[in-house]
This record gives C-alpha cells, structure tokens and sequence, in this order.
C-alpha cells in the first residue's frame, strides 16, 4: 500500500508547470473513436484516468502509442464493436463518455454505470435524456446502460440540470447524428470548449461551446486532426491554494489564468496577493487574512473541484467562514478527516461552518476521493508533525507525480510502501 508522508509546518516556494486538462483530456481520448482516421493529441496530463483510457482505447482494437512526452497517436480505423471491459469503466466516472462515442460510431453500446469518485448520487439521467432525444433507446438492466440506435437524428434538447457530463457526451453522440442538434442550458466549463474545438478540428460543426447554447451540425464523417489539450485550471488551483494557504509563494506557469478568475476573486477576498500575465499566475500568501463566504456553482462559478482545498485554507484563516457545495450534496467527506486534524468545522446541510485560526495537528488520515485527497496534502503541509496520508490512488488519478510535483515548490513530501521510498520513473 502506497502513502504519503508529509512533513507539517511548511511553505511553498518554487515555481510549477501545470499539465493538461484532466477533464479534457477524459473525453478527447474517447472522442478519437470517432473518427476511422488518426489522431494526435498533445499535452496528456500522466494520470490513472488517462492510463486506463488508453486500455480501454486498446481493447476496443485501436491502436495507441505515446510518440513523444504527452503526445498520443491514436488511431481507431478498425475498433471492435464490443463491450468496453467493465473492469476497467467500472473505476472511473469519465467512461461515461464511452456511451455518446460508440453511440456515435456504431449506433449501439454497452457498458456499466460508471464508476468513480463517491460524492454522493450522481445520476446520468440527463445523458439518458439527450441519447432519447437523438433518437437512440435506452434500457438499464442490472447496473448495465445499453443504448441502441438505428440512427441517430439532431434533436432539440433542454438539460433540466447544468451538468458537465451530459453537455460532453450529447456532443459527442450529436457530432455525426443527421441533421441539426440544439443542446440548451449546457455547462460552460472551458474542458467542454476544448472538447468542441477537438470535434471541429476532425471536421465537426459544433458552435457555442462555452455559452448557455450549443448547435451541432450532424456530419457524416470526421477526419484526423491534431490537438493540444488545455492547461488543468483545477490542477493551477490547487497549487495556487497550497501556495495561500502555508503562507509561501509560487509561481505557476503554462497556465490560462482566466480559466482561474473566480479562484483568483475568492483568494484576494481572503487577502491572498496575486499577480497574473498571458500564462502565469503568481500566488504570495499574506499573514493578515480575513475569513470569507464560498459558493460552489458550474463554470464561471467558483469550481467544486477546490471545494475541499479551500477548506483546508479557511482553517487557516482567523474568524469564521462559510463554504457552500451547491453542485454535488454529498461532497463533505473530507470534513471528518479535516476535523481529526483539529480543523473546526460544523456541516449544516450544504454549508459548512469553519471556524479558522487554529493550528491543525497531523493524524493518520485516509483520502476517499481525487480532491479530499488533494485537500489533505494542503492540511498536512499546514498542520504541526509529519502526516501520514492513505488512499493515494486517488490522487493518482488526477495528479500527476503529485510528489513530485510539490518538491519542486519546495517542499518535502515523500512516496512511500511498507518497504521504503518510492521514486516514480526510476
Ligand atoms: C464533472 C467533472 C467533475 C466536476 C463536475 C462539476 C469530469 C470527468 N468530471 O463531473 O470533476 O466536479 O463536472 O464541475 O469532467 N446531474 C444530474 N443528472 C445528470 C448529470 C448530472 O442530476 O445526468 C447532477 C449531478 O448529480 C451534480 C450536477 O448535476 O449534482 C453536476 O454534475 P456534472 O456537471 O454532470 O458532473 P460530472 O460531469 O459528473
């Protein structure tokens, strides 16, 4: 079993790269089936969600190889048209893409309910609805989504909820349906724009991305094409409240800082010090903070995603904060951990109230998801003795080299087993 130590009481200063989109990169790789050509996709972001992807790309037949750092050739002119191995969708919540993908090759898939990180119900009925819409039928049947369609038409479709996964999967599906598809109060979120300008560059018609409102014009076919996926502005984040929250200063580059614009609004409230250019952001911690209200909301909103690492900042801050998860309900598991550590916080429905200020002390704690996880990290490297953080396989599927990565920000963490230090690469 794989855990971080992490030393307590300490400050970031270094500078860090950030990668690829992870949220991007989950459905670009799947959208490559699309198309009988080949493509390249740059910028890959090394992380267990993307490694199993490549897997599952391999088992449906497609031909996969990394040509260089971050780059990935995939070509998919003769894939099976076979189950994806529930195995491996099973384990991540992004295979979900998988549905609009086959649907879209082969008018027919099936596949587990997906699975991935526990925050609470998290339904995929408004993918369900859009797949309707085109024209396919649906039957769930013993935790199995089997989709069939003889043909797929564009349809007008209203999402009852602003949901990331279901705008990217009735994209995909849409892309090569026959005729005009209208997708209205879609999510906003920059990953669903670099997934459109994807498509688009295979040949697709997607307009709108990136608004309330997106128009696909069916095509019959798509092409090869060539794509950068776009920086993780949830990876940035993280590092940016790290950064706030030891009172140190980092400087994070490759980065699209507009991307980060309600993160950077919330950490000058709190009295964070910020400085942005074309693709940097340059995060100074300050000892004079003051506590904050926080709402979780879709795109431009500020992400749920650093839900969890703002908590770990706002025990950092005197007075009493208020963080509200408005997108998923159960997204609070972290408190319990936090509060091992001596964090003070109090869970009223979809608020939680911390009373910030007090040092927090390093315990034996458990990451249950990606970004707790990530969270945790932060609270370690806030919290006074060395912590010992399980569940890294968490992290994992969404930071890559998490270790790593923070030793170049200077600070001192290290990947462990039972039997001595692990040094990922060598
Ligand atoms: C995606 C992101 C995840 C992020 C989340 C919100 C990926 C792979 N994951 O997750 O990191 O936290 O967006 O920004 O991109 N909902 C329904 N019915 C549906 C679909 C969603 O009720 O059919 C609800 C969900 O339960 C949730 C809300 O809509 O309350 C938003 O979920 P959604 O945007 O779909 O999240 P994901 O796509 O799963």
């Amino acid at each position: 079993m794989e855990y971080l130590q992490i030393e307590g009481k300490q400050r970031i200063n270094g500078k860090v790269k950030v990668n690829g989109a992870k949220n991007a990169a989950v459905a670009i790789l799947p959208a490559a089936l699309l198309t009988e050509e080949s493509v390249r996709i740059g910028n890959l972001p090394r992380i267990t969600d993307i490694d199993k992807l490549v897997k599952i790309l391999e088992a449906l037949g497609a031909k996969v190889s990394f040509t260089e750092e971050r780059y990935l050739h995939i070509d998919s002119s003769d894939i099976y048209d076979l189950p994806p191995p529930p195995s491996l969708v099973n384990k991540f919540r992004a295979s979900y893409y998988l549905m609009g993908v086959l649907l879209g090759r082969f008018g027919r898939v099936e596949i587990p309910m997906p699975g991935g990180c526990d925050l609470g119900p998290r339904p995929i009925d408004q993918h369900i609805k859009g797949f309707t819409a085109l024209g396919a039928e649906v039957e769930l049947d013993h935790g199995l989504v089997k989709i069939t369609a003889n043909k797929l038409r564009g349809a007008h479709i209203y999402l009852d909820v602003v949901s990331v996964g279901a705008t990217i999967n009735i994209m995909l599906a849409a892309v090569k349906a026959e005729g005009k598809t209208i997708i209205e109060n879609v999510a906003k979120e920059p990953e669903i724009v670099d997934v459109a300008n994807f498509l688009n560059a295979m040949g697709g018609h997607v307009v709108g991305a990136g608004t309330d409102v997106i128009k696909i014009q069916g095509v019959s076919e798509l092409g090869s094409a060539e794509h950068t996926v776009i920086p993780d502005r949830i990876e940035a984040g993280t590092f940016m409240i790290a950064a706030a929250a030891t009172g140190g200063e980092a400087l994070i580059t490759d980065v699209i800082p507009k991307h980060l614009d309600p993160v950077i609004a919330k950490l000058k409230e709190v009295g964070i010090i910020l400085e942005t250019g074309t693709d940097w952001i340059k995060v100074k911690g300050n000892n004079k903070l003051s506590s904050t209200d926080v709402k979780t909301f879709p795109y431009p909103g500020f992400p749920t995603d650093l839900q969890a690492p703002m908590m770990v900042l706002l025990t950092q801050v005197p007075g009493t904060s208020y963080l509200t998860e408005n997108v998923f309900e159960g997204r609070f598991r972290h408190v319990g951990e936090l509060k091992k550590m001596g964090a003070r916080i109090k869970l009223g429905g979809r608020t939680a109230i911390i009373e910030g200020g007090h040092e927090l002390v390093s315990a034996p704690i458990r990451a249950t998801d990606l970004r707790g996880g990530a969270a945790f990290i932060i609270a370690g490297l806030v919290s006074c003795g060395d912590t010992i953080l399980t569940g890294v396989e968490h992290i994992d599927r969404g930071y890559e080299d998490i270790e790593i990565r923070l030793r170049q920000l200077g600070v001192n963490l290290k990947r462990k087993t039972a039997n001595g230090e692990i040094f990922p690469g060598k």
